[in-house]
């Protein structure tokens, strides 16, 4: 039997892992639980309850694998749920720090992310305990609402105004530690003039996964929404021309 990949995110971020997946095979699966967006600022037992749920549904409703797009998803798995589940669940916080690797003479690195995953330190501690490199952080959950609504004017204004730290600090290279922030990779990489090399989450993974078993599957792709409106598709449509054949379906549970 083909394997089937569902690869999940609260909203809009997860899809650029989806378009990296989906270059590259097919037969996998999109969800967006809008319904519950934002996960970044809900409470710890709310969002166990919820991706426990989520993963538990399509582990038993024909998926071989549960990609969790998402970085916040990813840290409530990796700390409460792990236990659960076998290999059926992919995380993507260890393939994003990873990628620092690739980046030569780094000893500080700035670190954007939902305010659940900054005050967790998840990524701060891993780095610091296996790189020995410097963090700056900032939380950033406001932000990642003025990504899943594409409000461009008030993403820029949010960088010019916040992120001056960073370049005051000289960060080497920035981690987008949230998969909403791959939407305005271009936006953050203009304020940086091009000189700071960023790091989107969930593409290591994609290179990943590419070498064990995708190449093997084939079937459609599509994408589901546990909140289905007329905007929302729209806005996929306008963010991800390249989908214009993908189906968009609501999704019930
Ligand atoms: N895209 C998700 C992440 O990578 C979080 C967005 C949210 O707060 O729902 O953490």
């Amino acid at each position: 039997m083909k394997p089937k990949i569902v690869v999940i995110d609260s909203g809009l971020g997860g899809l650029t892992i989806f378009k990296q997946l989906i270059a590259q095979t097919s037969n996998i699966h999109f969800v967006a639980d809008n319904k519950h967006f934002p996960y970044g600022t809900k409470k710890t037992s709310e969002l166990v309850n919820i991706i426990d749920r989520l993963i538990h549904y399509f582990l038993n409703n024909q998926y071989d694998k549960v990609v969790l797009a998402c970085n916040t998803a990813s840290l409530i798995y990796d700390k409460y749920l792990r236990y659960k589940y076998k290999n059926e669940v992919i995380t993507i916080i260890d393939s994003t720090i990873a990628e620092i690797e690739n980046i030569y003479n780094l000893s500080h690195v700035g670190i954007i992310a939902t305010n659940k995953v900054i005050e967790s330190n998840i990524y701060q501690d891993y780095i610091k305990r296996k790189y020995q490199i410097r963090t700056t952080t900032i939380a950033c959950s406001e932000l990642v609402n003025l990504c899943e609504n594409y409000d461009k004017l008030k993403i820029n204004a949010f960088i010019k105004q916040h992120f001056s730290i960073f370049k005051e600090n000289k960060i080497d290279a920035l981690i987008l530690a949230c998969t909403h922030f791959n939407i305005i990779e271009k936006e953050i990489d203009r304020f940086f003039k091009h000189e700071v090399p960023l790091i989107c989450s969930g593409y290591g993974l994609s290179k990943q996964l590419k070498l064990s078993y995708l190449c093997f599957m084939c079937g459609r792709n599509q994408i589901f929404l546990t909140n289905n409106h007329k905007n929302y598709v729209e806005k996929i449509r306008y963010l991800f021309p390249e989908f214009k054949n993908i189906k968009i379906k609501s999704l019930n549970i």
